[in-house]
């Protein structure tokens, strides 16, 4: 199969990034990593860049131009799909209409509940029955395109952030390849 060259922006751990990089050695799985971008020099996640010898992109988001220096590298590696997985900045309206093509993020709720940070927290806060992940296409707002796919789970009475945040996390490694494998099949 003719795979699509993909990007993965990362600010942390990388957990998404790994399992993605994983899956992506599956001969029909529709993605082949060809980058990874970090704003953060100490993310974990660079690790699984270099030890899958995959070219990895620093960049500084105050400095002024610094989406034409990521869109010089996109256009380089022929990126034809972002998939942002723990990357903390917004992209700029400029840039996702300079790209031009598909960006895709994981969130952990069930959106449109619970944009931006302190998920857990919020859930919890709110008693809810149930919560999950959500993958969506990026545009300029935060956590608010339109959706992919999701996976929930009814939260425990025992449940606290740091569970909810593992079970949730379990879900992720699930839905963000399984939106991938959606995302090719339709076009
Ligand atoms: C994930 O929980 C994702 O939903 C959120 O950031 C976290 C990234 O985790 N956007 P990791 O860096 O992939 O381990």
């Amino acid at each position: 199969m003719v795979k699509k060259n993909a990007c993965i922006f990362i600010s942390g751990k990388g957990s998404n990034l790994k399992n993605l990089i994983g899956r992506s050695r599956d001969y029909n799985f529709p993605i082949s990593v060809k980058l990874v971008v970090s704003d953060k020099r100490k993310a974990l996640g660079i690790l699984y860049a270099k030890k899958n010898s995959i070219p990895f992109l620093l960049i500084n988001t105050k400095s002024r131009n610094y989406e034409n220096k990521l869109l010089e590298y996109l256009k380089k590696y022929k990126i034809s799909l972002i998939c942002l997985a723990g990357y903390m900045k917004i992209l700029s309206k400029k840039f996702l209409r300079d790209y031009g093509k598909k960006v895709i993020n994981i969130h952990p709720s069930l959106l449109p509940k619970f944009k931006g940070l302190n998920t857990f927290y919020k859930v919890l806060k709110n008693k809810e029955k149930k919560t999950g992940c959500t993958v969506h296409y990026v545009d300029e707002k935060l956590d608010n395109g339109k959706i992919i796919s999701q996976r929930s789970f009814y939260i425990d009475s025992t449940d606290n952030e740091e569970i909810l945040k593992n079970k949730t996390q379990k879900l992720e490694y699930l839905a963000f390849p399984e939106s991938i494998i959606k995302i090719f099949r339709k076009n």
